[in-house]
């Protein structure tokens, strides 16, 4: 049997998404082929065996539950055949964790170093789709020394702006004047020192999932995020119950096509390993599909899109798990 260590957490905003998606990975795990641990990081880099009861995770308030430090995560690391880091955001996805895993040969579920700094940087992420000639979102980088002054000018409302990098919409507004960028700007500048202003998008919201299984890739059908907001923020995503996922069964087949050979490219040209969820815009009006994003650890929540598109490609959450690592 392989012994699996499921780690979630880390120092960072989407701390508890992670949290929620281990507990569903926990009572999700085959174990009658794996044996796992769970370990959490916290908000100090601590990292900690969690043994405990699962409402803990879903509670977010595992720190208070049975854990115990551990003092060599190296020596801990290679314990196990496989790591599953379900640590999404900064620090757990986007290639630091993924360095340390690789350094020392640990076998790890999902992409590697580079993919992983690539595909949480929304600038270099754009570089890259722009290289595979997928369409983008026209926008604009403001580093930290850039003077807003000279950027407020070239702006044309309504825009979106955004931390380069993050996750789960945290520091994420619509602005649609210079007041409203200007205090947007400070609100993301929490999150990154880096910001992305872009062209605000009213169109249908559309998420594919890519799952290697050995050689092949499989790519599900798109599913559309149906938002109780003008758009995905943290609230539409977690909160609000009026927020709902379905498949998009009324594309034309040519824009699904279109849209599952863009998030295959993306996944293959990126190097990735394991999974991905890409994300679109579909501008209905204009029959033009836009690619948002692409996340290398994709939520695994209750309600999250990747285990239910994979699902409709008749791949059960169980194995879906099975796969992802056996494929580490
Ligand atoms: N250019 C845009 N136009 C309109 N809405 C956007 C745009 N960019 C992002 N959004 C909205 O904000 C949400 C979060 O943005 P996204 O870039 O996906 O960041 P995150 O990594 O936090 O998910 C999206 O799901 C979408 O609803
Ligand atoms: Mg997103």
């Amino acid at each position: 049997m392989k012994k699996v260590l499921i780690l979630f957490g880390g120092n960072c905003t989407e701390h508890y998404v992670s949290c929620k998606s281990c507990k569903e990975i926990i009572d999700n795990i085959d174990t009658k082929l794996f044996t796992y641990e769970v370990a959490g990081i916290d908000f100090d880099n601590n990292w900690y065996k969690f043994n405990d009861d699962l409402s803990y995770l879903e509670n977010g308030n595992w720190k208070e539950a049975n854990i115990y430090k551990i003092d060599n995560i190296v020596e801990y690391l290679k314990k196990f055949d496989v790591v599953f880091p379900i640590t999404h955001g900064t620090y757990g996805e986007d290639g630091r964790l993924q360095g340390l895993l690789e350094l020392f040969n640990i076998k790890f579920v999902g992409c590697k170093t580079l993919a992983s700094a690539i595909g949480m940087d929304k600038e270099m992420s754009k570089i890259i789709f722009k290289d595979l000639d997928i369409p983008i979102v026209p926008y604009i980088v403001l580093n930290e020394k850039d003077k807003i002054k000279s950027i407020l000018k070239e702006v044309e409302y309504p825009v979106i702006v955004k931390p380069a990098n993050g996750g789960s919409s945290i520091g994420i507004n619509k602005a649609n004047n210079k007041k409203e960028l200007e205090k947007s700007i400070k609100e993301a500048r929490c999150c990154d020192r880096k910001i992305i202003i872009e062209d605000f998008i009213k169109a249908r919201e559309l998420e594919v999932a890519v799952l290697q299984k050995g050689n092949e890739i499989i790519c599900s059908n798109p599913g559309e995020i149906k938002s109780a907001n003008e758009f995905y923020d943290y609230n539409a995503k977690y909160e609000n119950a009026d927020s709902y996922t379905k498949m998009a069964t009324d594309l034309p087949v040519y824009i699904v096509n279109q849209i599952k050979e863009y998030a295959k490219k993306v996944f293959i040209n990126l190097n990735c390993s394991g999974y991905a969820r890409i994300d679109f815009f579909y501008d209905e009006k204009n029959e033009k599909i836009l690619i948002n994003e692409i996340n290398t650890i994709p939520g695994f929540t209750p309600i999250s899109m990747f285990p239910k598109l994979m699902k409709t490609e008749n791949i059960s959450y169980q194995d879906l798990i099975t796969i992802l690592i056996n494929n580490a």
